[in-house]
């Protein structure tokens, strides 16, 4: 029998699965042809397995829609795992980062400090610090962060404001209305007057709506208002004071049954008249970039240690959870819990059953919380100890946006591949 298609419990056939390399074949999910038990042999599970090839398809698919001059910046939080950000490092244009912890990996991956966006909305005087050290130009989100950057000795500052406007789709909104994350624009005018007045350059203007949007038609308005509200503050900087315009992103991608992969063309439109509206201002387009870099890049994989019925239920216990992988089990800023694309591969070391039953299990992870749990009532064909899980769509907000450290279990493995 052949390769076929991946394809996901009550997720749809999966749009992209066939490009990420992944198919399945007789029960065993094999990547780039290859059966994932040997590509995994002699490393433990739970493992998240990340591919170069993915990211750099998905890295293209965006390129092939910015206009000239317009910079691509990829946002570490995404995924902070140093060989994957180290890879990206030769594909894009720069860095966001929101901790001096990530700037120093962004450097050590080889990103120039030039290249480098510090923004978050509570920084450290040692942060500040590093960062004018290293030539980095931090992205003030209030008052008094302009004023540590100055007292720190920084001669430039960026600013992050928070437009007047919410992006209405997006999974997390951090701008519009009151927020930690910004100053807010009817503030800009007095932040820029207070960062003139104590000597700094502003060189930058960064504007975030949200994560995980997946309407283009809100994002492309977000680009609009952001590079109009640039327009507006830019002529109170003075004469080449300006040379960036962030105006973020938050492309979502489609997690679970009905999303449908975010249309790019509308988005495309918008950015090429930021572009123009930029360049007029003497500046640079900038757009960050996470979860829609990395999302679909990565697979964790976690085997099936233990099954039991109780009371009508059947539950197949595996080895990684929640301590691991967060977001797959709801617990990260999702209001409904639903299943990320899962699918089935039986271990290598077993013949398929004669006669293989669909049944319903209740998919957990080893930790002593009900809310360790990827899936209820998921429909699995001959599901057993010792077979491999693999949770797709893990790519992003993956081992570091989960609390490892809880129980004492071992850490996930990371591996790029
Ligand atoms: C300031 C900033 N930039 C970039 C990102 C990355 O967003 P995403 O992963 O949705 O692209 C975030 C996410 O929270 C953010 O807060």
């Amino acid at each position: 029998m052949s390769a076929q298609p991946v394809t996901f419990p009550r997720h749809w056939p999966a749009v992209g699965d066939s490009e990420s390399g992944w198919s399945v074949n007789e029960g065993r999910l094999q990547l780039d042809g290859r059966p994932v038990d040997d590509w995994i042999a002699g490393r433990r599970t739970p493992l998240y397995l990340y591919s170069r090839h993915v990211i750099e398809a998905q890295v293209r698919r965006v390129r092939d829609i910015l206009p000239a001059g317009c910079e691509l910046h990829y946002a570490l939080k995404a995924n902070p795992h140093p060989p994957l950000v180290q890879y990206l490092r030769g594909l894009v244009d720069g860095a966001d980062v929101a901790s001096a912890g990530e700037m120093q990996l962004a450097l050590a991956a080889g990103f120039a400090a030039q290249h480098i966006g510090f923004a978050g909305p509570g920084k450290q005087a040692s942060e500040i610090d590093q960062a004018r050290q290293a030539g980095v130009t931090v992205t003030a989100e209030s008052m008094r962060q302009i004023e540590a950057v100055a007292s720190a000795g920084a001669r430039s500052v960026a600013l992050r404001i928070n437009a007047g406007q919410q992006m209405r789709a997006s999974g997390m909104r951090m701008a519009g209305g009151a927020s930690a994350f910004g100053i807010d624009s009817e503030q800009v005018g007095q932040a820029v007057a207070l960062a003139q007045g104590l000597g700094l350059q502003v060189s930058g203007l960064h504007l975030y709506a949200g994560s995980q949007n997946l309407e283009a038609g809100q994002i492309a308005e977000n680009i609009r208002q952001a590079a109009d509200t640039a327009c507006q503050v830019a002529p109170a900087l003075g004469e080449g004071s300006l040379h960036w315009v962030n105006v973020g992103g938050g492309l979502g991608v489609p997690y679970f049954p009905g999303e449908k992969a975010l249309e790019l063309e509308p988005i495309a439109g918008a950015l090429q008249q930021a572009a123009q509206q930029v360049a007029a201002l003497g500046a640079r387009l900038r757009i960050e970039l996470g979860r829609y870099l990395v999302a679909e890049a990565g697979v964790y994989l976690t085997r099936i240690i233990d099954e039991k019925w109780s009371r009508g239920r059947h539950y197949l216990i595996l080895d990684g959870g929640l301590h691991h992988h967060q977001a797959a089990c709801g617990n990260f800023g999702q209001v409904i819990k639903r299943p990320f694309p899962i699918a089935l591969s039986r271990s290598s070391g077993r013949p398929a059953a004669r006669t293989p039953r669909r049944e319903n299990h209740d998919l957990v992870g080893p930790l002593c919380t009900p809310m360790d749990s990827f899936a209820r009532d998921l429909e699995l064909e001959d599901a057993q100890p010792g077979d491999l899980m693999a949770i797709f769509r893990s790519g992003a907000y993956g081992a570091s946006a989960s609390p490892q450290a809880f129980l004492g279990h071992e850490p996930a493995g990371e591996w790029l591949v």
